[in-house]
């Protein structure tokens, strides 16, 4: 039984990261999507908002599980009994932060691996504040997101366009 975990802010969780957590349930048993509370980066939606939302996105993949946790990350991954942490890699640009994060990980817990999954050309210039900015300038995102998290955004900033 092979358990990862695909931690991020997910605020709000895009296509981007869909894409990573689908390729990361063909290869895993079980996949963790684990919300982290990241205070430093005083995301819009709650804690809670980020891992419900996660949850609606991800409900079709059935060995997929949202967590939101607080704390540092490796001490998750041993609480629900983790042994891998897949995080996706978009531009070159990337790998200076996650090649920092992954050094500090190991010198934290050792036994813990991560594995990191390229994103396709359509999803490198994707992230979670370009999409807040679209949304919040009344622009469409439903490329860029699932219908809840567009939904979500709308709500968010007060506008009418939603889907459906
Ligand atoms: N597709 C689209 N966007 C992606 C993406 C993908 N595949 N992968 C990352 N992104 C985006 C994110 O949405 C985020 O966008 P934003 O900055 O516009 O909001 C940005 O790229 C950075 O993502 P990431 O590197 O995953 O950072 P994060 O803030 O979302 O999550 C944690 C970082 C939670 C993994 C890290 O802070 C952590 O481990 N925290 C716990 C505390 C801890 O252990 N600290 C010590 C670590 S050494």
């Amino acid at each position: 039984m092979k358990r990862a975990i695909m931690p991020g802010t997910f605020d709000p969780i895009t296509e981007g990261h869909l894409d990573v957590i689908r390729r990361a349930a063909q290869i895993f048993d079980e996949v963790i999507v684990a919300v982290a509370q990241s205070p430093h980066k005083e995301p819009l939606f709650t804690h809670e908002e980020r891992a419900e939302l996660a949850r609606q996105a991800t409900e079709s993949i059935p060995n997929v599980t949202v967590e939101p946790f607080s704390g540092l990350l490796v001490e998750f991954a041993k609480e629900v009994e983790a042994s891998v942490v897949v995080k996706g890699l978009r531009a070159i640009t990337d790998f200076e932060y996650e090649f920092q994060m992954t050094a500090l990980n190991y010198e934290l817990a050792n036994d813990i691996e991560t594995l990191f999954i390229m994103s396709p050309p359509k999803f490198m210039y994707l992230s979670s504040s370009i999409v807040r900015e679209i949304a919040r300038l009344d622009g469409d995102v439903s490329q860029f997101v699932s219908p809840c998290v567009e939904a979500a955004l709308a709500q968010k900033f007060g506008l009418s366009r939603a889907r459906g």
